[in-house]
């Protein structure tokens, strides 16, 4: 159902074009279309109104000038889809958490004092577990943005060892397979206009643990 957008929506890109409604909602077969699902799970996801609420879900922002997380969703799987030398069944983990990683954030509360247990990644993680039984991808869904606020605290807010006391809790956290998330990580963050300093950063903090060519 198209709803007028009250003016939320503030152009502040070049070439952008204003949209003065935004949907509540993707219809299924929007998303069956952009997405192509691959398997029986993913279909099932694309059913679920809480995600077709949450592809609705955004409006065009700095990192996100695409707008819509269904936009977003799009450039990633793009990105996962092009990656070489990758099993099928680590391309399907990746598909499975490019489709829920920012679906929830239309049922994140931002307000300050922030609580963290509330982060979409969590809220994703909790919808999928009783579909999803593999602990790399629900880790990866919990933790996707954990990297981002690493850097962020040593470089932006000058914190340097909370900084690594986060990043050696990610790293133990994806023992053995860090180069999976930095996958995830690469895909993701090559979207819209995001920063990339965050991807320097890792390559040099995850150096022997990732694939050097990405
Ligand atoms: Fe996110
Ligand atoms: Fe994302």
């Amino acid at each position: 159902m198209l709803r007028p957008n009250r003016g939320r929506n503030t152009p502040t890109h070049i070439g952008f074009i204003k949209r003065w409604y935004y949907l509540d909602a993707v219809d299924v077969e929007v998303l069956r279309k952009v997405v192509k699902p691959a398997t029986d799970l993913e279909d099932f996801l694309l059913r679920q109104p809480e995600i077709q609420e949450g592809m609705a879900w955004g409006i065009p922002r700095f990192g996100h000038p695409e707008g819509e997380v269904w936009r977003h969703v799009v450039e990633v799987l793009e990105n996962v889809m092009s990656l070489k030398g990758i099993s099928d069944q680590e391309r399907l983990d990746l598909r499975l958490v490019t489709l829920i990683h920012d679906t929830f954030k239309y049922a994140e509360d931002k307000t300050p004092p922030r609580d963290w247990s509330k982060h979409h990644g969590i809220l994703a993680r909790k919808f999928v577990e009783p579909y999803v039984k593999s602990k790399r991808v629900l880790d990866l869904i919990e933790w996707h943005d954990e990297v981002y606020y690493c850097w962020r605290l040593e470089v932006l807010y000058k914190r340097p060892s909370l900084s690594r006391q986060r990043f050696d809790r990610l790293l133990e956290i994806f023992e053995g397979n860090f180069a999976f998330y930095h996958r995830f990580f690469v895909c993701d963050t090559t979207t819209g206009d995001k920063n990339p300093a965050p991807l320097k950063w890792i390559r040099f903090q995850a150096k022997g643990l990732i694939d050097p060519n990405l």
